[in-house]
């Protein structure tokens, strides 16, 4: 049994710890928390009789912690995971990782040079249609790909982004392409491959924050195939959309519902046994836009921990979406068509005013 610490008790510390403090991951327990706001962390503690912390170093010195998980705002990610690396722990960070290219490689260096293993939650890998989409990329079933399309069409008013300061500025958080659409990034490029280029532009549409609520994203991939993101959180008056569209020379999958849960087309030139079922068993209905991942990601992480496997999304592997997500700014900035690799210039993520 591991003991498991979270870092931040705000809005998904609510899913983390009911999951980990009602004992739904085998393995792991709910041991001790921390926010710098006692009330959140006393509102968490005393719900499951646990010790709570305002000062993450007091907690790591004082209770024997196996597993930290990092649930601060984007912006203070790798300060915190670095400071954390020092405990030698294995360490899981909320998505995105962090904003700049430079926090990314800082944090992966800290846990390397500490001999932590850090796992950078992106639980929309592990959605039920999306599992079965990538057996079929696996299998080579797609042959040459076409086109990779995501959409995230949702609904966040201003008093969403009202709520906290750090919310949708450049410093702290991004826009909706990289707080909402962060997950739908990473499984295009998780399914089609790596991205040659990107064209962008984006929008600030219905509500007053600095980065984007909305915004559209042409790509063109390493193999040839291209890409579209269409982003935004100005959908009114209800979230409508979460779904990626994969195309190819031999057949089309479409994963849809408000969050990548539904299988909406799975149609391939050459049938295997079962593929006449995939549409009835494999769509979830998910109770919110976070999907069912989270715990499906916990039991990932318990059993490459215990069989000593690679886990999916370590830091190298979420640094790739952050380039991507980087590079599609710096083409928002520029006016540009961005290749990858590249050094950003112009993009705003993670500036401070
Ligand atoms: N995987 C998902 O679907 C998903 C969903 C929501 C949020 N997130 C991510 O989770 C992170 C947090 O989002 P949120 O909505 O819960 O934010 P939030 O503002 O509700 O909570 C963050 C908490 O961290 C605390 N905090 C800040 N610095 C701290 C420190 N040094 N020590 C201890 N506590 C500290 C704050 O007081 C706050 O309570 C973000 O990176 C966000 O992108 C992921």
């Amino acid at each position: 049994m591991l003991n498991v610490a979270l870092v931040g008790c705000g809005r998904i510390a609510k899913r983390h710890s009911e999951l980990l403090g009602d004992g739904q991951i085998k393995g792991l327990r709910l041991a001790a928390v921390c926010d710098l706001v006692e009330e959140k962390a006393r509102a968490i503690g005393e719900r499951f009789d646990i010790p709570f912390y305002t000062d993450m170093d007091r907690m790591m010195q004082s209770e024997r912690i196996d597993m930290v998980v990092v649930l601060t705002p984007t912006g203070v990610h790798a300060r915190n995971v670095i400071n954390l690396a020092r405990y030698q722990k294995n360490i899981v960070v909320e998505k995105p990782m962090a904003l700049t290219l430079d926090d990314a490689d800082s944090m992966i260096q800290a846990c390397d040079e500490n001999g932590c293993r850090l796992f950078v939650i992106k639980q929309n890998r592990f959605n039920v249609p999306v599992v079965k989409l990538r057996e079929a990329v696996d299998a080579g079933r797609f042959g040459k790909y076409v086109l990779g399309t995501v959409r995230v069409r949702w609904c966040r008013h201003q008093h969403y982004y009202d709520q906290d300061a750090w919310r949708g500025t450049w410093a702290m958080d991004g826009g909706v392409l990289t707080n909402q659409a962060s997950h739908h990034v990473d499984m295009l490029q998780w399914m089609i491959g790596d991205v040659e280029s990107v064209f962008a532009k984006a929008a600030t549409a219905l509500v007053n924050i600095e980065a984007e609520d909305t915004i559209i994203v042409t790509l063109r991939f390493r193999n040839g195939a291209l890409g579209i993101i269409e982003a935004t959180t100005a959908v009114r008056p209800v979230n409508l959309e979460g779904s990626i569209s994969i195309l190819g020379e031999h057949g089309s999958v479409v994963i849809g519902g408000i969050a990548v849960n539904q299988m909406q087309t799975w149609a391939f030139e050459q049938q295997m046994e079962g593929d006449d079922q995939v549409l009835d068993d494999y769509s979830v209905n998910p109770p919110n836009v976070y999907g069912f991942g989270h715990q499906a990601y916990y039991e990932h992480i318990v059993d490459c921990i215990d069989n000593h496997k690679q886990h999916l999304v370590d830091g190298l592997e979420a640094r790739k979406s952050l380039e991507l997500i980087n590079a599609i700014y710096e083409s928002v900035e520029t006016g540009r068509e961005v290749y990858l690799n590249f050094q950003p210039r112009k993009c705003p993520l993670g500036r401070t005013a």
